[in-house]
C-alpha cells in the first residue's frame, strides 16, 4: 500500500493513531510531517512516543530544533520550522543512520536531510477538531508499515 488516509476527530484519537504507528515502526525509519501550525504533528508524535514506550512527555522541539527520547528505540524529534532559509549542516545526517526513529516536522526546510526512502505525512485541518492524515510511502518497508496500521 503506497497511500493511506486516516481521519481523527480529537487529539486523543490522533495520539491513538500515533501509538499504533509507534508499535509498528522499525529502527532506522524516517517520518516527514507537513501541515500548518497546529495541524497535529506534535500530537501525533506524542502518540508514536507512547507506542515506543517512551515515558517522558513529548513537547514541541521548535526552540531546540532537536529532542531525543529513549524507549524501545531512540526517537529523534526534529522541528525545521525555525530553519526556514537557513541552510547549514547541523550534523543531523548521523541520526538518520542510527537505529532509531527520526521524525521531522517542517521537513521542507530541511531538504538536505531527506533520505531516499521515507514515510511522508500531510496533515490537513478540516472542520473544528477533525484532521486528515494522508500518508505516502516511499520505499517498501514504509508500504508494509501502512499495511500494518490501516
Ligand atoms: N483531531 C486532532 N488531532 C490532533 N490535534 C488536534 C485535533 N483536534 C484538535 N487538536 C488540537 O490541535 C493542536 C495541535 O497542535 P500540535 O502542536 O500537535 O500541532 P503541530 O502540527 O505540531 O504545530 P506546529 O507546527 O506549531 O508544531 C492541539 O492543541 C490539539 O489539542
Ligand atoms: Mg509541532
Amino acid at each position: 500500500m503506497k497511500e493511506l488516509k486516516i481521519y481523527t476527530n480529537t487529539a486523543e484519537e490522533t495520539r491513538a493513531l500515533g501509538e499504533k504507528i509507534g508499535s509498528h515502526v522499525l529502527p532506522n525509519m524516517v517520518i516527514l510531517m507537513e501541515g500548518d501550525l497546529g495541524a497535529g504533528k506534535t500530537t501525533l508524535t506524542q502518540g508514536i512516543a507512547r507506542g515506543l514506550h517512551i515515558a517522558r512527555n513529548v513537547t514541541s522541539p521548535t526552540f531546540t530544533i532537536l529532542k531525543v527520547y529513549h524507549g524501545d528505540m531512540p526517537l529523534y524529534h526534529i522541528d525545521g520550522y525555525r530553519l526556514e532559509g537557513i541552510s547549514q549542516d547541523l550534523g543531523f545526517e548521523e541520526l538518520l543512520d542510527d537505529d532509531g526513529l527520526t521524525i521531522i516536522e517542517w521537513a521542507q526546510y530541511l531538504e538536505e536531510l531527506i533520505p531516499e526512502e521515507y514515510l511522508r505525512l500531510d496533515i490537513h485541518l478540516l472542520e473544528e477538531g477533525r484532521r486528515e492524515f494522508a500518508f505516502t510511502a516511499h520505499g517498501e518497508k514504509y508500504e508494509d508499515l501502512l499495511e500494518a496500521i490501516k
